[in-house]
């Protein structure tokens, strides 16, 4: 029986918005906090060095891709695990492959056993368990693993997603008997679509697991938003108080802000980094797209309001030439500022819950972001 350790201390809550640290073997955490994804052992377009410019705490890798290439044998010996290999010292998460096998393969067949699919690379067939998940999860060293869990398209009938949910839990027992590292701390996903009894369900049978922490998955899977949005506001709320509670694949900068206002520490979410890539930069008077005509000869720095390396030194008129002409460093420096403004937005989260101010924090955020100011 694996004994939990205790990584989390709550230091502050504004109504049910809490500011608090994880601890973790690489460097402490400060919650609320936003994860880049860093999906291939690179944050798209990111130096390591970028990332720790910009304070980030801990970044996401991902199981389904690094076990196919280049294999976590290989990132174990040549790195000794993905800190190693990809040099970055401070807090990696990742994610346990379920997921990206529904969204990325072909041909996967669940079973009691696991998921067997087909890679999306070459055609290859593969079998991923909840203890192959584990294993590779541990080669590649990550401070915080996924337990492997089985997350189903909304909408669903309820007698699926109970199906399902029991799936998970039975693999969630296997990845808990795994023996981990040291150093590694498993979180529970709980699953159980927009059911709250189904959820609540979930969530007291994993807690009976002692995980070091809980996620919700299955979110933002094909439900409206105002339906993830008011589950948030009645769940949250009741998931233990003295460990992480980590919302996954989750959003846009204004599903980050409902996620605090409900009780969330961690998010994780491509938008800003994949939006990057597509012109969009992402502001306090919300999102800018550079690829516009009217930003041709448009000297301000992308967002005035922004003091990261590239607001305080470049045009939108020279970022869109360079975006046009597809120069690689236009995608660079939108991903930049759109990580940058993810992480203030997080750090300004946790100053004004450390006030008491969340709710006039929230408001004045909202009103600016949604004012279409460009
Ligand atoms: N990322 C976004 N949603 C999910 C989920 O439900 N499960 C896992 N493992 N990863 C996710
Ligand atoms: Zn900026």
């Amino acid at each position: 029986m694996t004994t939990e350790k205790k990584i989390f201390k709550k230091i502050a809550q504004s109504k049910k918005a809490r500011a608090g640290v994880i601890t973790t073997a690489h460097g402490e955490i400060e919650t609320p906090i936003f994860m880049p994804v860093g999906t291939r052992a690179s944050v798209k377009t990111m130096w390591q060095e970028e990332l720790e410019e910009m304070n980030a705490q801990i970044i996401l890798g991902n199981t389904y891709h690094l076990y196919l290439r280049p294999g976590h044998e290989l990132i174990e010996k040549v790195g000794a695990g993905l800190h190693g290999f990809m040099k970055w010292d401070r807090a990696i998460l990742t994610d346990s492959g379920g997921y990206q096998v529904f969204s990325l393969s072909s041909m996967n067949k669940v079973t009691e056993e696991g998921v067997t699919f087909q890679s999306h690379l070459d055609g290859s067939r593969h079998l991923i368990s909840p203890e192959k998940s584990m294993e590779i999860q541990r080669a590649l060293g990550s401070d915080i693993v996924m337990n492997f869990d089985e997350c189903p398209a909304l909408p669903a009938t309820k007698d699926r997603l109970r199906e399902s949910m029991e799936l998970t839990l039975r693999w969630a027992k296997r990845c808990r008997d795994y023996q981990l590292k040291d150093h590694q701390n498993l979180f529970g996903i709980i699953q159980g679509g927009l059911h709250h009894d189904l959820r609540t369900e979930c969530m007291e049978r994993l807690k009976e697991m002692n995980f070091e922490g809980f996620a919700l998955g299955g979110l933002s899977v094909g439900e409206k938003n105002e339906e993830m949005v008011s589950f948030l506001d009645n769940f949250v709320h009741t998931m233990p108080e003295d460990k992480p509670r980590y919302l996954m694949g989750v959003g846009k900068p204004l599903d980050i802000l409902n996620g605090i206002r409900a009780g969330i520490d961690m998010f994780d979410c491509v938008l800003p980094t994949r939006n990057a890539r597509n012109g969009q930069f992402l502001t306090k008077g919300g999102p800018l797209n550079i690829k516009k005509e009217r930003f041709k000869e448009d000297l301000l720095p992308p967002d005035p309001e922004c003091n990261c390396k590239v607001c305080r030194k470049y045009s939108r008129a020279y970022i869109r030439h360079l975006f046009t002409v597809g120069e690689y460093l236009a995608g660079n420096m939108i991903t930049y500022h759109n990580l940058y403004f993810y992480l203030q937005m997080t750090r300004d989260a946790r100053e004004a819950i450390k006030a008491d101010k969340f709710d006039e924090f929230y408001s004045s955020f909202y009103n600016s972001y949604t004012s279409n100011m460009w």
